[in-house]
């Protein structure tokens, strides 16, 4: 098996890119994270990255000013030199324009806080306790012009608990997120699979999967 070159967007503490980077120490996963790029040079997420041996860059979307194209031109030419094949975007806090997204179509993915098409954008947890949902969870996507619209590879559910709040929900999700991720990552790269449920507990949370086999 020939390994699909991943490249990892992140913002923040990169969570999610670490239970990528995780999943890729196992031979069989089908992806080879390459390179970790974030538009914050400060982000947790890149000295986990380099724990995990994984190269790392940063260029800082700020000093671009309002031409979002010209900084992911800076993304695109860094994600091109390592030979990236496939992004994901792992808490990456930037609106990509149609040029990046027609330029990855099919090969970048996003993970995002909702079971979609229920609340894109932010605040997720806090729309969800709003309304008084019973069930929260996650979704992994392909990435297409529409913020948080495209195609649907995956979820996750988790119960909504008397008590929760945005904080104790989000927590919850993410176990779900880290569960479901490499997942869905590990389809794309072997091009398909069909969605199945299964059930899971991660440190004490139940985790209901709707995903191809991983
Ligand atoms: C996650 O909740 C992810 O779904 C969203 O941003 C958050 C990033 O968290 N897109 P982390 O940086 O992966 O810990």
């Amino acid at each position: 098996m020939t390994r699909k070159r991943l490249g990892i967007l992140i913002s923040g503490r990169g969570s999610n890119m670490a239970a990528l980077l995780m999943a890729a120490r196992n031979p069989a996963w089908p992806c080879e994270p390459v390179l970790v790029l974030s538009n914050k040079l400060d982000a947790g997420g890149l000295d986990t990255a380099r724990d995990y041996g994984v190269h790392t860059a940063a260029i800082d979307h700020k000093i671009y000013g309002k031409d979002r194209e010209a900084f992911e031109r800076a993304v695109d030419a860094e994600l091109k030199k390592a030979g990236v094949e496939m992004i994901a975007l792992a808490g990456f806090m930037r609106v990509l324009t149609p040029w990046f997204v027609n330029e990855w179509a099919g090969r970048l993915i996003n993970i995002h806080p909702s079971l979609l098409p229920l609340y894109p954008g932010v605040d997720t947890h806090q729309r969800c306790l709003d309304a008084g949902d019973k069930v929260h969870g996650c979704t992994v996507h392909q990435v297409t012009a529409g913020v948080d619209e495209g195609p649907v590879i995956g979820s996750a559910e988790v119960d909504v608990l008397a008590g929760d709040t945005p904080a104790t929900l989000a927590a919850r999700v993410l176990k779900a997120e880290h569960l479901l991720y490499p997942r869905c990552l590990a389809a794309v790269a072997r091009k398909g699979g069909t969605r199945a449920r299964e059930d899971s507990v991660v440190d004490g949370v139940t985790v209901r999967l709707y995903a191809p086999k991983g």
